[in-house]
């Protein structure tokens, strides 16, 4: 081993099941690293052993399958390992007892890093930012007040970088094993249907390297944020004014979070004194009119005493807020109580029919969980904060089309993004809809106007277009939905789809510098089923149809990585009858 070249173990998180993933962290190690890496198999520990790495005996493996994996690295990569590592819960390494080493070592949190010297040798431990960005979130969840997140973090990494994750009570060891890792850094203040996991936009944001970062179909800002504690400053760009509040709410959270403590205090407090009626005679006189937020087409679906309680604790919860900035953290709080109040599955017939569901519990209620939620989410990043010095990189997010991107041609290295679904396959069509109750509480949107919102975005139902030169596959299932009674509807509306996919496509290349890459994520096919037996009337590589759009809009196609998802995670990805995979089309710009 030469002076400056250490020997490194990386061990995969154990609540990686998919095999998509583990061949995604490979190649995230072999792009951070610049050379392949070798598979370590949980069942063949003598590997392990063999190399004479000083493991923790309990360490916790991924059960069966690949559990980590092994290579050389130059000392001076460690530093963006720790940052940039997404699938890794601890990297050991083995090193020559050298000064310069162990200054590199010490460079890294203290709080995260076991080091010491074994017959001569520099054997260490730390845990990557991800792996404790993932668990502050899971122990913040769990606990039963702000004050106790410090101190059970503190504890669990202690615990951790002692090697004695047995001592640990119960309730930090299930944190370890935890499968729901995924609310972090304010991924989990909106819910939001078909967003990134976020392991997997940091995955992409390594496949594609570069110093700035635009995601044109921002959504609720999951690459944005996750570039941002890499230390890559971005752009986000949505056509939907609440997408847009979300993902400022969270950068703003990142960038400030103790503006937001003490007003969440506040405002707690406030509702209170209003429940308590002790509101002001001038707020008491102001009892808005029914239907001042309720969207147009719920009017007929939600029974008029659930829609006079929801106005009224949207209004006292508006009251509330008074004061705070419009579209303030604490207002996306209330974004997602009434997103989760209303759920809507839409039939996906082109009509735009859908069941709902409503939540029996209060939206003042739902509100006041989201409200101390929030609160030791805040603590659990101030304390990342603290024990890492991660100093987030800036976030500039506005409301644009990403057919006509307000950027100056060649001003972006590298795109990370996921269009919406094309509308012929899913209940998709109706993007805005399922968003629209909270959008009119927020004042982003008139009750009266989603509709004629919901026509600007790509994917909508309402808009339509010909084919003219599309790809041959496009057309031929353009042209087997005009034959089909039951899909007619949205032919054209599919037809438009494609067209828009490649205006985005164009507009990517045109921001995009040359050689910049970008990480353009799509659903790998499409599976069209007769409605009422669920039989598999045709399958669509919509992949390879997007790949072939990315061409025509002059880009390099460099290679399709096909990923399976998670299916248990219902809010995340649509449900279907089989595996969902979902593909990662790579461009380049030449
Ligand atoms: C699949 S979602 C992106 C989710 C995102 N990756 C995340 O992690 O939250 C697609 C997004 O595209 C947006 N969109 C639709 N049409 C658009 C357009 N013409 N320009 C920009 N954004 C658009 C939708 O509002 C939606 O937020």
């Amino acid at each position: 081993m030469s002076r400056d070249v250490l020997m490194l173990l990386f061990k995969l998180r154990n609540n990686i099941v998919l095999e998509g993933d583990v061949g995604l962290a490979e190649r995230e190690l072999q792009s951070l690293l610049g050379q392949a890496v070798q598979p370590v198999y949980t069942d063949d520990m003598k590997q392990w052993e063999s190399a004479q790495w000083v493991l923790p005996k309990d360490i916790e493996l991924r059960r069966g399958g690949v559990a980590g994996y092994l290579c050389t690295a130059e000392a001076a990569d460690l530093t963006r390992l720790f940052w940039r590592l997404s699938f890794c819960e601890q990297v050991f390494g083995v090193a020559p007892n050298t000064e310069y080493i162990r200054e590199l070592l010490s460079r890294l949190p203290a709080s995260f890093v076991r080091c010491r010297v074994i017959r001569g040798r520099l054997t260490f431990m730390f845990v990557p930012f991800s792996a404790v960005a993932e668990w502050s979130d899971v122990v913040a969840r769990r606990a039963r007040s702000p004050s106790e997140v410090e101190a059970s973090l503190d504890y669990l990494c202690k615990a951790i970088v002692s090697e004695q994750p047995t001592t640990l009570p119960q309730t930090l060891r299930g944190v370890l094993a935890a499968k729901q890792t995924t609310g972090h850094l304010f991924h989990g203040l909106h819910v939001y249907k078909a967003k990134f996991f976020p392991r997997m936009a940091r995955a992409f944001l390594n496949l594609c390297g570069g110093t700035t970062v635009l995601d044109p179909f921002a959504g609720s800002g999951t690459a944005l944020i996750e570039a941002s504690v890499m230390g890559i400053p971005s752009v986000g760009i949505d056509i939907d004014p609440l997408s847009v509040a979300i993902t400022q709410a969270k950068a703003s959270l990142l960038a400030n979070p103790g503006d937001y403590l003490e007003k969440i205090g506040e405002v707690q407090r406030r509702i209170e004194s209003l429940d308590k009626g002790q509101g002001s005679l001038f707020e008491m006189a102001e009892t808005p009119a029914l239907y001042s937020i309720t969207p147009a087409f719920l009017r007929r679906r939600v029974p008029e005493p659930i829609l006079r309680e929801v106005e009224a604790d949207v209004a006292h919860i508006l009251r509330a807020l008074r004061g705070l900035p419009s579209c303030s953290p604490l207002h996306v709080a209330l974004s997602d109580a009434l997103s989760r109040k209303f759920k809507f599955r839409f039939l996906g017939l082109g009509y735009g029919r859908f069941s709902l569901t409503i939540l029996p519990r209060r939206v003042r209620l739902i509100f006041a969980d989201n409200l101390s939620y929030l609160a030791k989410a805040i603590v659990a990043w101030q304390w990342l904060r603290r024990r890492t010095g991660v100093s987030p990189a800036p976030i500039q997010t506005v409301r644009g089309d990403a057919r006509s991107l307000p950027l100056e041609a060649q001003s972006i290295d590298c795109v990370v993004t996921s269009p919406p679904y094309m509308p012929a396959s899913s209940g998709r069509e109706n993007y805005l809809k399922s968003k629209a109750y909270a959008m009119t509480a927020l004042g982003l949107v008139a009750p009266d106007s989603v509709d004629a919102l919901e026509a600007e975005l790509i994917g909508s139902v309402q808009r339509t277009e010909p084919i003219n030169d599309l790809p041959a596959d496009a057309v031929k299932l353009v042209e087997w939905m005009q034959s089909d009674p039951t899909r007619c509807v949205k032919a054209a509306a599919t037809a438009r789809y494609f067209a828009d996919i490649r205006e985005s496509l164009r507009e990517i290349r045109r921001v995009l510098k040359p050689n910049g890459k970008c990480a353009y994520v799509v659903a790998q096919r499409h599976v069209f089923y007769r409605y009422k037996s669920r039989e598999v009337v045709r399958v669509v590589e919509n992949a390879d149809i997007i790949a072939e759009l990315a061409r025509q809009a002059g880009l390099e196609v460099q290679e399709l990585i096909h990923v399976e998802l998670q299916k248990q995670n219902t809010i995340a990805r649509p449900r279907s009858l089989d595996a969902y995979y979902e593909t990662i089309v790579l461009l380049e710009k030449r």
